[in-house]
């Protein structure tokens, strides 16, 4: 049973309910439907069509959400702006997981609020993680009170009732739910990239790491049926994606929980046999999960890129007890060996969290020490951020901030360093890459991804979109390489 908190606002009101299909995901479609008349009528008396932005703060999970936000708007017949300031419906899909991301959606909404006063037809949306925290939608209601519409991560296929819901009252629609078993399947979904696709196979985190609110937010672990995950696959591969990541806060924890439990590892051996399908990739992995089947099945994968995004956090056996990681260091340490002798030329990255309770300049030198031996192609750094709630928060020997930030900018000249000696010694080589898109920059190139995840610019054109050519790796530019096609 889905569980709901009591801050629920929605209006009831001319809703006809013996017409409403109970049943999932034929309600939302019903709904979709309903809100699509109203958007008509909105739309002739603004005498234009009706746009939306959807702005994803975040990670990749987030980014995937809002591909699902973007392809129920799309339905209802809003049009895509990419300029916030110029839309009429801004959804913010926000991240909670460093206190930074929450102060930058408030700056912005600010903005949002006085955008709304000069068009009539505007509404705000805010759903993510960060409006599972009560503290924030308090907030929103007292200080934002411009606001429409307020969800979050549990009940995200319910948008389109939502929507539908806030269209029919004047009053802002805020529903959030504290936890969920419930997996919709089968609701609409616009892909950023027609190539390329996020796959969800599990939501939520059983982990508790003493420092993250993920678990607070997301709720409990539950993976997707495997079938329904296959099943999506091939029907994103039928409509033209060539390279699938499947996305998990844990996915090494995949399948535990099913009513016929299954391992990550012999699910990413059912992927590799959907036919059309090139490459796999997945986030995040777990060294505590990470298995030797996994290690093993990566080793004799054709389709699994030669990539392992595996955060280590801390490098010092103390601070990670205190993180609640469940390794050591030199269990981490020998995970990867076991990695690199699978699955030779693996690029490993990670996320490193500098500043923790209690860590002294020794655990620091610690994590640097790992980042030495391990060498990693490239890492993600972060200074402690206290989540209130978490067990993190309330540790004593909190790092004084001038001692972290010191610690932070040593670290980051020696992942840069690493890194850039790691991207280098690709030079020369020929590899197969996936046309992502034009560069930015520069229009005579295209980008391309490698297996590994370094980007090469190379002389192109927008015909090689979304295929996988052989180029070479001319020169290093330290994150990337301008290569040349052959
Ligand atoms: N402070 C700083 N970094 C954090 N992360 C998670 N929680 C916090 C926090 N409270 C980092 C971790 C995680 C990444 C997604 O964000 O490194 O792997
Ligand atoms: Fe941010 Fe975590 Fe939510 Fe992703 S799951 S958006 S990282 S808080």
């Amino acid at each position: 049973m889905e569980m709901k908190d009591s801050l629920k606002y929605i209006s009831d009101a001319n809703r006809p309910e013996e017409e409403v299909p109970t049943e999932e995901p034929q309600r939302q479609y019903y709904f979709i439907g309903r809100a699509r008349r109203h958007l008509e009528e909105m739309s002739k008396k603004a005498g234009r069509p009706l746009t939306f932005c959807v702005t994803t703060f975040g990670c990749q999970m987030n980014a995937r959400d809002s591909e699902k936000l973007v392809g129920i708007l799309e339905q209802v017949g809003y049009v895509e702006e990419s300029e916030e300031e110029k839309a009429d419906f801004v959804i913010y899909n926000t991240c909670t997981v460093r206190e930074n991301a929450n102060q930058r959606v408030y700056g912005r909404l600010g903005q949002l609020g006085r955008a709304k006063k000069k068009n009539p037809y505007m509404m705000i949306g805010l759903c993510g993680c960060m409006m599972q925290e009560p503290h924030v939608v308090e907030k929103l209601k007292k200080s934002y009170r411009f606001v429409d519409l307020i969800f979050g991560t549990h009940n995200i296929y319910k948008f389109a009732e939502l929507l539908c819901t806030r269209m029919e009252s004047e009053r802002t629609v805020i529903d959030i739910w504290k936890d969920t078993d419930k997996i919709v399947e089968d609701l609409p979904v616009e892909r950023k990239y027609p190539f390329k696709s996020g796959v969800n196979i599990m939501f939520g985190c059983n982990n508790f790491c003493s420092y993250c609110i993920v678990p607070y937010v997301r709720g409990r672990e539950r993976s997707r049926d495997p079938k329904a995950v296959i099943r999506e696959i091939e029907r994103l591969v039928s409509d033209g994606v060539v390279e699938v990541m499947l996305l998990g806060q844990n996915v090494n924890s995949y399948g535990k929980n099913l009513e016929e439990p299954m391992t990550f590892a012999r699910l990413l051996k059912e992927v590799e046999q959907v036919e059309g399908l090139k490459r796999i990739r997945f986030m995040t992995s777990h060294p505590k999960d990470l298995s030797d089947e996994l290690i093993e099945v990566m080793g004799h994968s054709e389709k699994i890129c030669r990539h392992l995004h595996l955060p280590i956090q801390s490098g010092s056996t103390r601070i990670l007890r205190k993180m609640n990681r469940q390794y050591t260091k030199e269990h981490y340490l020998e995970l990867v060996e076991k990695i690199r002798e699978a699955v030779p030329g693996i690029s490993l990255t990670t996320d490193i969290i500098v500043g923790f309770p209690g860590e002294t300049e020794e655990d620091f030198q610690e994590t640097l020490d790992v980042v030495r031996k391990v060498r990693y192609d490239s890492a993600f750094t972060f200074l402690y951020s206290k989540r209130s709630g978490t067990p993190a928060a309330v540790m004593e020997d909190q790092v004084p901030e001038d001692a972290a930030k010191d610690r932070f900018g040593r670290l980051l000249d020696e992942v840069q360093k690493i890194s850039a000696e790691a991207c280098a010694v690709h030079k020369g080589s020929v590899q197969e890459v996936l046309v992502e898109c034009r560069n930015e920059h520069d229009a005579s190139l295209m980008t391309g991804r490698l297996s590994n995840n370094l980007l090469v610019h190379f002389p192109g054109d927008m015909s090689l979109t979304g295929r996988l050519v052989r180029v070479r790796l001319d020169e290093c530019k330290g994150f990337y390489y301008i290569g040349s096609q052959v």
